[in-house]
């Protein structure tokens, strides 16, 4: 069977390792991919949102099931045309991707069918939403509607920033045509939980919860980033409240989006917060997260090829999805000074006996060697019995990867290692 991955970071490189494991897969294309990579799959030159050329690289190389896993593929459609060229694939169409494409959209939906999340309004002027945030209390948050490559969320502090916000949304348009539109919302408080689902638009089954740590720096602190490292299973995320999200959450959205005539199938990320008064949902996303990917598939006990199909074809209902028991943690290591500017092309090494738990993202290949070549630039994973002992091997991972001015956080885990006493 050839697969291919559409996707170039960390959870692409996570996804085709794992898919790497069903016997019946011959060869895996990735594209574009990225350097770090090249021993696990074929690199194809074609960017991501490249639709068209993607679906004529994949009807000429005998596809038989793609993935795609980022979010501006997915919204642009690209499963719609290649499952038009008969292609089967994972993911979202176009119709059921604008649960993460536009966060208006997922507000209008949560608030149609009752599903728990922060009160808000839309504004599509720009004089409206800065007399409406004149009125308002602080902290606020402001929302550009579109996708802003993980960076559309300003959590306002006071009036003056939330009015720098909204002018550089609307006037400046500094994420384009993502914030013509803008949210303005209730900043809630409380731990956060990611819970990737699968889902065939009639079953939903959650995968194992996990923590992202967005900001920069230690301590939560710094600039937000597109998550400087992971760990699973979350710890605050108890049977009762999962029970209670499948309940309040899960199944009513995945309900909502089939009344509105937008059946979703493949993975729906519930970024969830869990407050005084119960857990909310903060945001959607359409696909797999990046960097809870690289924590959830390593846990994931089931064939992840089989429940991928399973979501694509129905079948949701009759496909075993199981867990390990255990923890992992992934410590995301960057190029010093991401999320601003940062140098790169410098070597990579990483050590044999720690290959296994690497996931790359910034990094080519030039004469031969690995270089980093991004922010990101790879993520190392380890798992254990605990969560303190899956920390604590991750970091010893981290020990034996080295470029020059690699940056990383030192306390991925610290935060969820004291909810016991919180
Ligand atoms: P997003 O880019 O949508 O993942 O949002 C980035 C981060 O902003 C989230 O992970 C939260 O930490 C924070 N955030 C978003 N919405 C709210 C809210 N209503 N209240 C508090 N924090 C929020
Ligand atoms: N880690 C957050 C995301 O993938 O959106």
């Amino acid at each position: 069977m050839k697969i291919l991955v559409v996707g170039g970071g960390g959870r692409e490189h996570a996804i085709v390792k794992a898919i790497k494991k069903n016997k019946e897969v011959s060869e895996i294309f990735v594209l574009p991919g990225n350097g770090g990579m090249a021993d696990d799959a074929t690199l194809v030159p074609i960017g991501a949102k490249e639709t068209d050329k993607i679906v004529d690289f994949a009807a000429k190389s005998g596809i038989d099931y793609a993935i795609v896993a980022p979010d501006d593929p997915l919204v642009l459609g690209t499963v719609d045309k290649l499952s038009a060229a008969g292609i089967p694939c994972f993911g979202p169409d176009k119709k059921a991707a604008i649960i993460e494409g536009s966060k208006a959209f997922s507000k209008d939906l949560m608030q149609k069918y009752g599903i728990p999340t922060a009160k808000y309004k839309v504004f599509t002027d720009e004089k409206a939403a800065l007399d409406y945030i004149s009125g308002e209390s602080f902290p606020l948050v402001i929302k550009a509607d579109g996708l802003a490559l993980g960076k559309g969320v300003i959590i306002a502090e006071s009036l003056r920033e939330a009015q720098s916000a909204v002018k550089s949304m609307m006037e400046d348009k500094v994420f384009g045509e993502s914030g013509a539109k803008i949210v303005v919302e209730e900043f809630l408080t409380g731990p956060e939980v990611s819970v990737l689902t699968f889902t065939d638009g009639k079953t939903v089954v959650p995968m194992v919860s996990s923590m992202d740590h967005k900001r920069a720096l230690d301590g939560d602190k710094g600039l937000n980033t597109g998550g400087m490292g992971t760990i699973a299973p979350n710890p605050y995320y108890t049977d009762e409240i999962a029970a209670r999200c499948m309940r309040e959450i899960f199944i009513p959205t995945i309900d909502a989006m089939n009344k509105e005539g937008r059946t979703f199938k493949g993975c729906l990320y519930f970024g969830l917060m869990l407050t005084e008064n119960g857990p909310k949902v903060i945001e959607y996303n359409c696909r797999f997260g990046d960097p809870e990917t690289q924590v959830v598939l390593p846990l994931l006990k089931s064939d992840l090829l089989t429940v991928m199909k399973a979501t694509t074809f129905g079948t949701l209902d009759k496909t075993p999805v199981e867990f390990e028991d255990g923890y992992a943690c992934c410590v995301i290591m960057a190029s010093k000074g991401y999320p601003s500017a940062y140098e790169k092309g410098y070597e990579i090494t990483v050590a044999d006996e720690v290959k296994d738990g690497v996931y790359f993202a910034g990094a080519k290949l030039k004469d031969g060697k690995l270089v980093t070549d991004g922010g990101r630039v790879l993520g190392v994973t380890a798992k254990g019995e605990t969560l303190k002992e899956a920390i604590d091997k991750a970091y010893a991972k981290v020990k034996k990867v080295s470029f020059a001015n690699a940056y990383y956080r030192k306390d991925i885990g610290a935060r969820a290692l004291k909810a016991g006493d919180k």
